[in-house]
């Protein structure tokens, strides 16, 4: 039996670049082998920033096809799509009646993404996004949570909102915890001092998707230091090689750093190269899943049967604590 299980999302937002890979999905790949995993494509908490609509649906696709070929396994996984599962919103409507709204007013994202418009200007959805999230989590029952640090706030936020229910209404939920990998912060390519992230713009990120010649362009922009490896930029650079090249390789770079004899030419080389390289078969897998949307959708059908047996448990108990469904 899996000893524990594990939960996880990405927004379907188009194109995933590494930074989702090194803080999230890879990490999913590995955890699919020890755990009882379910991992969602989180289109409903896509809808808060500007989309559009014409697209989105291909976006839902495209990210379960990046799922599937980065190394889920839709027979080791609950792969599914979270606004197909009416169990996510339901417990979401419900939760929000046990957290203080002065709570979701201090998340941090919600400041930085609402911080720009005139106060009320914000959509709701923002604001609601992290009990949306809170119910996407506790559904599950998960132990752990794999994301970014970029999440962080948003995990605990469940960890109050499920500590506040427990308290009036009796144990009901785990407290989920966040697990992060060795990267859970990768920086933009253009300005490090930022998490890559795509709302900053295409140059500040490597995209799953890019091919060899757009890795190399990107990477040609991007900030480095003066030659010692310490600034941010080369920092993240050399993060970026030891996930991507070859231990050796790595290595060279880091004492050629450290010795002050590093070229930066020749770094964005090899790290342009190594990326390319272990890119092209998940490209190769994913352009394959997208010729047959048919087959993806059987298995994102099959996944949400299977998620929606576990979230039903879970509603329903919290239904009949709160006295909506008769009691045992
Ligand atoms: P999203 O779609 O923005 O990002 C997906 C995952 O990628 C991580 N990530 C990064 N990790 C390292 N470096 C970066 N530069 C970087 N950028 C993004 C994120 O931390 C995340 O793990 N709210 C979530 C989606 C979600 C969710 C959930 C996650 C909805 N419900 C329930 C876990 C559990 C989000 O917007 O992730």
């Amino acid at each position: 039996m899996p000893a524990t299980t594990i939960l996880s999302g990405i927004r379907p937002t188009g194109n995933l670049h590494v930074g989702n890979y090194l803080g999230a999905l890879q990490n999913f790949v590995q955890l699919q082998d020890r755990h009882e995993c379910f991992f969602f494509i989180a289109d409903l908490h896509a809808l808060n920033e500007q989309f559009d609509a014409k697209e989105k649906y291909a976006q839902v696709l495209d990210t379960a096809a990046t799922f599937i070929a980065a190394g889920l396994d839709p027979s080791r996984s609950t792969i599914f799509v979270q606004s197909r599962l009416p169990a996510h919103a339901q417990l979401a409507v419900t939760l929000a009646n046990f957290i203080p709204v002065g709570y979701l007013f201090r998340m941090t994202q919600y400041k930085e993404k609402a911080g720009k418009q005139a106060q009320g200007n914000a959509n709701a959805g923002l604001l609601y996004y992290p009990v949306l999230m809170a119910a996407d989590i506790l559904l599950y029952q998960p132990t752990f949570v794999p994301v970014g640090d970029d999440q962080d706030q948003h995990v605990e936020l469940s960890r109050d909102i499920a500590g506040f229910f427990n308290k009036r209404f009796g144990p009901t939920f785990g407290l989920p915890k966040t697990l992060h990998t060795e990267t859970p912060r990768v920086m933009s390519l253009l300005d490090p001092t930022k998490k890559m992230s795509k709302t900053l713009g295409g140059n500040h990120c490597l995209n799953l998707d890019d091919p060899p010649a757009v890795i190399t362009k990107k990477l040609s922009r991007a900030v480095t230091d003066t030659g010692d490896g310490t600034g941010a930029g080369a920092k993240n650079l050399l993060l970026l090689l030891e996930h991507f090249a070859d231990h050796d390789t790595a290595q060279r770079f880091q004492r050629a750093a450290k010795e002050k004899t590093i070229r930066y030419a020749d770094l964005k080389q090899t790290l342009a190269r190594a990326i390319s390289d272990y890119l092209k078969p998940i490209q190769e897998k994913k352009t394959a899943l997208l010729a047959n949307p048919d087959h993806l959708e059987e298995l994102l059908a099959a996944g949400a049967v299977r998620a929606d047996s576990v979230a039903q448990k879970t509603l329903s108990a919290v239904f009949q604590k709160i006295g909506l469904r008769p009691g045992d």
